[in-house]
């Protein structure tokens, strides 16, 4: 339950910064400069910040999700406590392809962020599926 109103907060804090992000694109699509600077960086790195995009508000909303679903249902314990991190943990995948795209950071970040957040969501099911009654 500690962790559950980090996920919500985090995940909603987030979901402002990704949202940003889609301003970004729209600047990088549609704007002279922007479009100089998809030249430079080459359309798969411009496809791979959109891939950021998408999965960064995606990884927000499951961390909302995770937040309210560990406290509607009154989780608790160990398997819960590692769902709340390992969702947190999960912006590792969208923050770092915006590394890779822009500083050149190896890959092995952004596969850590996908594991991390397809165990989170693989153990609150099955805390979920155990436990708990709603409030
Ligand atoms: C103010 C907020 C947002 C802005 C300005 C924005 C902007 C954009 C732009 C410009 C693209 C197109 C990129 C391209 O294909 O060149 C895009 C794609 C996308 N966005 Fe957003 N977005 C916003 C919020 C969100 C949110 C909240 C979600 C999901 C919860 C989301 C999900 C997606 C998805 C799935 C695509 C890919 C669509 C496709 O390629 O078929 N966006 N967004």
């Amino acid at each position: 339950m500690r962790y559950a109103k980090l996920n919500v907060v985090v995940g909603l804090a987030l979901l402002v910064v990704f949202m940003l992000s889609g301003f970004l694109l729209v600047f990088l699509h549609d704007t002279a400069a922007g479009q100089a600077i998809v030249e430079r960086i080459g359309e798969e790195n411009y496809h791979l910040l959109v891939v950021a995009h998408t999965h960064g508000n995606m990884f927000a909303l499951i961390n909302v999700i995770v937040g309210l679903v560990v406290s509607h249902f009154g989780l608790q314990g160990g398997t819960v406590r590692w769902a709340s991190i390992l969702a947190l943990l999960g912006f590792l995948m969208p923050v770092g392809i915006f590394l890779k795209v822009f500083v050149g950071f190896p890959p092995p970040l952004i596969l850590l962020g996908d594991l991390s957040m397809l165990s989170a969501v693989a153990l609150l099911t099955w805390a979920a599926w155990r436990g708990g009654s709603p409030d």
